[in-house]
């Protein structure tokens, strides 16, 4: 390639992401913008375009100098129908800077290169004075490993509009993603105006305010209702032609492929309550609160196949890309089950159930997308009942899927749950873990794994409801997947990449994008002591100020700065938070801090437990204290037997727990559905929420006596799973000591 580059780490002057191929720092003085610079471009490529209007908008400087100091050169390579496309060659020297190039990408990705090695205020809207402009001298040569490199928005459950889109395409340029996979419709409304089906954005653009505070009720996803125009409390919105045509010609300017998702024959409930006749007989009715599930297409209605090529016509009017995704996921087959049509059309097709119908629906909009001159693409349920012959496979469901579909020599694009879905928890999906991703599946051939073109992330919107939420759940794990997706495998380094995503925060600040910061890590939730105590979070090596408040109110950027011990002699609680140099603020830890509370008298071994009976599916703990209890008694333990025989549940342990020595006691409450343990009014684990068979931990300093004891926890119905341990100082974990439980006698 070039010279003989280093491909090692990145050195820390360079936070490039994702990292270059090969790079090397050649130890010339810096080149610099000025007024002076010239850019010189026979071929006029948009890159250079973009370059000028970069340092037009944040530099005040046109590029249109004498250039006999200072010139930036574009050209293609000379074989460069040769090399492989969206490569380039970059050289800076102190009065050149030269940009080689196999197609116009390559030279896009160039200027993506160049603004990360120029100062993070080149992403300022306007001129900035008094900044040296100035690029280090490198020496790069670079291209992606993989041809698809993606982002999924799903606009439908919530909407977001057309400037908030093109700052998404501007941070994919700058991260060389290349392709946006739009998810326009689905059962939270239908997002694009189709001029042949009004109703479409007329009545599934939009949903009722059902109520109650999001996320139970406000404009939630669940519980959809639709309504007319009329409606005055009423979500959502709709991109029209015109500006669907703005969104794909920005994203074209920025090497982006626009690929529009159209749900079919599923998630279609925006389309059904706009034109109940797509439906199949013997459904519900679709436009009442709660009935979310009538979202199929009837499959053996003409209708619906007419309905929805004639939607595909606009659409491929709109967006050139060569594929279109037809979703055709989690498609609820029992509809067609219960259809006179559906069952006329398997019999006279000679299918052999439900599947193979949906793969004849999908297999139609295959050859419809082809004879245009198109590629489908669905996720991996269209490998079900038969893959269509020119259909591509989204693997999500793990990488079965798409294992299956490259082994069948189809081309796939990976984005299982497991690494690539950014609207799940931190928690879940942590940076790191995106990091350790690897999309070309080990079961694969080499011939084989060529047929995994690259991979995406996706950002699906249930739970997501406004533009600042979005863009944390995708920063700073968009990073890690961008580097997943273009530098070699060979140079995944997690220290290289820690370091320069440390530094490419600034650069989010400048961009405006809001990003996740980890929550400051705390030796312990709370503290009961005597006197005084001094407390401390752990230190860990990140980008951020450290601040905290010692009144329990929330940390802010004027807060005073943690840089050792705080101590602390009354009864407070301390809150921590890491705020970023551009003034964001991440999630607090806190530490109750309590006096420890007087003995206790008139105690008995055991806990009192209450239990309650509830109606409704809570998301959260119920409030124990409002509602009446069904029964109560006294037992040694807790645990799942103490529950009551009902389908949905509530069961809260009372009394006293006693710490013999001094130390760190840890917690661990395992439970389905939620969970919380409190030491005097200190929540020591909180594992509220619905969800399956989860472990949390929480760890407390006590001095030796007693302490109230609370467990609460609730169930909505399914497994009945709750257990609690301790480790109690220089002990191992195991079940509570029924020693060590007391309650007070009535
Ligand atoms: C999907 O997450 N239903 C593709
Ligand atoms: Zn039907």
């Amino acid at each position: 390639m070039l010279l003989g580059l280093m491909a090692a780490s990145l050195p820390l002057a360079s936070s490039i992401i994702p990292a270059p191929v090969e790079y090397r720092a050649t130890g010339q003085a810096p080149f610099r913008f000025t007024a002076e610079t010239k850019v010189v471009d026979a071929q006029g490529t948009n890159a250079s375009k973009r370059l000028k209007e970069m340092l037009a908008r944040s530099a005040g400087l046109a590029l249109v100098g004498p250039g006999k100091t200072s010139q930036v050169v574009f050209r293609p390579k000379s074989d460069a129908k040769k090399l492989r496309p969206d490569w380039y060659w970059l050289k800076v020297s102190p009065g050149e800077i030269l940009i080689e190039y196999s197609t116009e990408a390559g030279a896009f990705y160039a200027v993506q290169t160049l603004r990360q090695l120029l100062p993070d205020e080149v992403e300022s809207n306007k001129p900035v004075k008094g900044i040296d402009w100035r690029v280090p001298s490198v020496e790069i040569a670079d291209g992606p490993r993989f041809a698809w490199r993606g982002m999924m928005l799903d606009e439908s459950r919530h909407f977001f509009g057309v400037e908030f889109v093109k700052r998404q395409l501007d941070r994919m340029a700058l991260l060389k993603q290349n392709v946006f996979h739009w998810h326009l419709t689905d059962d939270g409304g239908w997002r694009i105006e189709i001029k042949k089906y009004p109703n479409l954005t007329k009545t599934g653009a939009w949903r009722l305010d059902t109520g109650g505070v999001w996320p139970s009720g406000g404009w939630n996803y669940e519980n959809v209702q639709f309504v007319g125009e009329k409606h005055p409390k009423r979500y959502g919105g709709y991109y029209t032609q015109a500006q669907i045509k703005e969104i794909v010609r920005y994203a074209a300017d920025r090497h982006i492929t626009v690929v529009p998702e159209i749900e079919m024959p599923g998630h279609a409930l925006a389309a059904t309550v706009s034109y109940p006749e797509l439906l199949c007989e013997n459904v519900p009715a679709a436009d009442k609160p709660g009935k979310t599930v009538s979202n199929v297409l009837c499959a053996g209605n003409d209708l619906s196949v007419k309905f929805m090529e004639e939607v595909l016509d606009e659409v491929l009017a709109l967006f050139p890309s060569t594929f279109v995704h037809v979703g055709a996921d989690e498609v609820l087959k029992t509809f067609w089950k219960n259809c006179p049509k559906c069952q006329a059309r398997i019999k006279d097709h000679g299918l052999k159930n439900e599947e193979e119908l949906q793969s004849w629906f999908v297999r139609h909009f295959d050859a419809y997308l082809a004879k245009k001159g198109r590629r489908l693409v669905g996720w991996d349920e269209i490998l079900e009942g038969g893959l269509a012959p020119g259909a591509t496979v989204m693997s999500w469901r793990g990488t079965s899927g798409g294992i299956a579909a490259a082994k069948a020599g189809r081309d796939v694009v990976m984005s299982p749950t497991s690494h690539c879905y950014f609207d799940y928890s931190y928690q879940a999906i942590s940076t790191e873990h995106v990091y350790s991703w690897e999309p070309v599946p080990t079961q694969l051939s080499p011939e084989e794994g060529a047929r995994v073109m690259g991979g995406q992330y996706n950002v699906w919107t249930e739970w997501i409801p406004d533009a600042r939420k979005c863009e944390r759940m995708q920063y700073p794990r968009a990073l890690a997947m961008a580097e997943v997706l273009w530098s070699p495998a060979g140079h995944r380094d997690p220290t290289s990449f820690r370091e320069r995503a440390n530094q490419f925060y600034r650069r989010l600040d400048a961009l405006g994008a809001a990003y996740t910061m980890p929550i400051p890590e705390v030796p312990f939730s709370a503290v009961f002591f005597e006197g005084s105590v001094s407390v401390r979070p752990l230190e860990e090596a990140v980008p951020f100020n450290l601040r905290y408040t010692t009144d329990g109110s929330q940390p802010t950027a004027k807060s005073p700065v943690c840089e050792g011990d705080v101590s602390v002699d009354r009864n407070t609680t301390l809150s921590f938070a890491y705020v970023s140099a551009g003034g964001q603020i991440g999630d607090v830890a806190r530490i109750d801090c309590r006096p420890r509370p007087a003995p206790p008298t008139g105690l008995a071994t055991g806990l009192s437990v209450s239990r309650y009976l509830i109606s409704g599916t809570p998301r959260s703990m119920p409030d124990f204290h409002q509602m009446e209890e069904h029964d109560r008694f006294v037992v040694p333990a807790v645990d799942a037997e103490t529950r009551p025989r009902a389908e949905k549940f509530g069961v809260v342990w009372d009394g006293y727990f006693e710490a013999i020595e001094p130390g760190l006691y840890t917690f661990w409450l395992t439970s389905d559905d939620g969970s919380r343990l409190w030491l005097e009014d200190a929540l020591v684990v909180d594992n509220d929420g619905p969800h399956a068979a989860v472990e949390k931990a929480g760890a407390v300093l006590l001095l030796p006596g007693k302490y109230r004891l609370r467990v609460e926890w609730f169930d909505q119905g399914g497994a009945n799973t709750l257990k609690l341990e301790m480790a109690a100082p220089g002990d191992d974990r195991g079940p509570v000591p029924a020693n060590l439980l007391f309650h007070r006698q009535p």
